[in-house]
């Protein structure tokens, strides 16, 4: 079987020719003596129309085929100027594969997004769902080879962790205890020392502590996977398992790390706009209009930076229209960070220096002793993508912040000990790739750029 991209890219060396495809039906429709169907075989955004005849034997068979049904095309390619499509395929054979049931649940209408949430194993079907998927994937390969070309080492990290990367109490416990009836301490809590691991784990939230280790062998290292978090919050922008990206750089800091972070996304805006123009061109119209001129400007211009102290005094010249009403020291909301981000400044902008008290206990702290060396990158229509920061390397300020915070100095051991044994600056981010996805596709629900999407109340599939 040819796929149907190779008939797209490379028409010329198929045209009158015979060929062989496969494909589901997207529509079909027949008159007495022949009929049409259009067929997509899943290799390329477009699909591609198929003439049939009743010189072939199980004509009526291919006539009464639902949408959905899946089948082997042999015929000749043949151009068709004044059509829709450059070519279709004249049926010399065509063979059912798997026939579909009347009640196939999409019809050629345009479904809503949040009707098709229902149908997570068939909404991969949808033009909208294709176009999202592959752009997914393509992102996903540009972010390894934009790393990859600059030297860095991918490192796996666990998704079973006994740590709290973010300090933020959002962790899956991971257990084989039966938690109806734990095995218990004299003080009535629970005896993680008899559970799998001989203590109480869970799943990570971040791979940033381990990656850390990494940095301080090969340098430059970046993870690229699964984290988890019980937050409890039922938005468009939070899921309870989303993937990460999150490099990690020594001898750097903050200033390396967002030109590090600039340069990333980019390069993914860049490849998916090269590498998938069909799809582009499709949320372009369909899903957010303009959305290709602002991504070619983000390209081209320079991402704005300004302090959270400076971005307060903006915000708050504006508290009068804000549900939450900000000062120094508070956490920005998506409100504020729309606001700077669409209102202020039109593109994506690093907020840096946030009060240490909002942030990670790992930030390094800053010489006026209220702020620490942040970043997050910002972006219109999401708000926060990319969270970051320059590491605390010493390991006296680190060691009173932890102790400050309550941490048990135990567990994180490992991580002071990195102080202690030739210790560098370094700085790191995490991009939450499926905010990353919403961006370059103007999709505007989280649960609509993830494949199987796990979120507070919904765990299909
Ligand atoms: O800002 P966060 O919490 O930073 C960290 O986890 C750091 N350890 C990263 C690092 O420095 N290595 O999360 C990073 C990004 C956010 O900016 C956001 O894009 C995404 O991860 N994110 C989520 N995406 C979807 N659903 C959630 N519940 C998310 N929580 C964070
Ligand atoms: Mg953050």
């Amino acid at each position: 079987l040819v796929t149907v991209k190779e008939l797209y890219r490379k028409t010329d060396s198929y045209l009158d020719k015979e060929v062989s495809i496969g494909g589901w039906v997207r529509s079909i429709r027949d008159s007495k003596a022949f009929g049409f169907i259009v067929v997509n075989d899943g290799s390329f955004f477009e699909p591609i129309q198929v003439v049939y005849h009743d010189t072939m034997e199980n004509f009526k068979e291919i006539s009464r085929l639902n949408v959905g049904a899946a089948i082997v095309v042999k015929g000749t390619l043949v151009a068709t100027p004044q059509a829709k499509q450059p070519f279709e395929i004249q049926a010399e054979e065509i063979t059912v594969e798997g026939a579909s049931a009347p009640d196939y649940p999409l019809q050629k209408k345009r479904h809503t997004l949040e009707f098709l949430r229902t149908m997570t194993h068939l909404r991969p079907r949808t033009n909208t769902f294709q176009a999202v998927f592959r752009v997914r994937s393509l992102a996903a390969y540009a972010i390894h080879q934009f790393f990859q070309e600059r030297g860095f080492v991918y490192v796996h990290t666990p998704l079973i962790t006994g740590s709290d990367c973010e300090g933020a109490g959002e962790m899956f416990q991971v257990t084989t205890m039966d938690l109806q009836n734990p095995p218990k301490l004299e003080d009535g809590s629970i005896d993680y020392s008899k559970d799998f691991f001989n203590k109480h784990t869970s799943l990570t939230v971040s791979g940033q502590l381990n990656a850390e280790t990494f940095a301080q062998s090969f340098r430059d290292v970046y993870t690229f996977g699964p984290t988890f978090r019980a937050e409890n919050s039922n938005t468009t922008r939070h899921a309870a398992e989303f993937w990460m990206i999150e490099p990690e750089i020594a001898f750097a800091d903050l200033e390396d790390d967002m030109d590090l972070a600039e340069a990333m996304l980019k390069y993914v805006i860049r490849y998916v706009m090269e590498n998938a123009p069909e799809e582009m061109k499709f949320f372009n119209s369909f899903i957010d209009k303009g959305l290709l001129d602002r991504l070619t400007n983000v390209v081209e211009s320079e991402f704005a930076r300004v302090t959270y102290t400076e971005a307060i005094e903006i915000l708050e010249k504006n508290n009068d229209n804000f549900e939450y009403k900000v000062s120094w020291g508070c956490d920005l909301q998506t409100e504020h960070e729309r606001y700077l981000t669409e209102e202020i400044y039109k593109k994506p902008v690093f907020v840096t220096d946030y009060p240490k008290e909002i942030k990670a206990f790992y930030m390094k702290q800053n010489d006026d002793g209220k702020t620490v060396a942040a970043m997050d990158c910002l972006v219109p229509g999401i708000g926060e993508i990319i969270g970051g920061s320059q590491r605390e390397d010493d390991y006296g300020k680190l060691r009173s912040r932890m102790e400050e915070l309550g941490m048990d100095l135990d567990e994180y051991g490992f991580y002071l000990d990195l102080r202690k044994y030739g210790s560098t600056r370094h700085a790191g981010y995490g991009l939450g790739f499926e905010r990353c996805i919403m961006y370059l596709t103007g999709m505007s629900n989280i649960r609509d750029v993830l494949p199987f999407p796990r979120t507070v109340n919904n765990c299909e599939l």
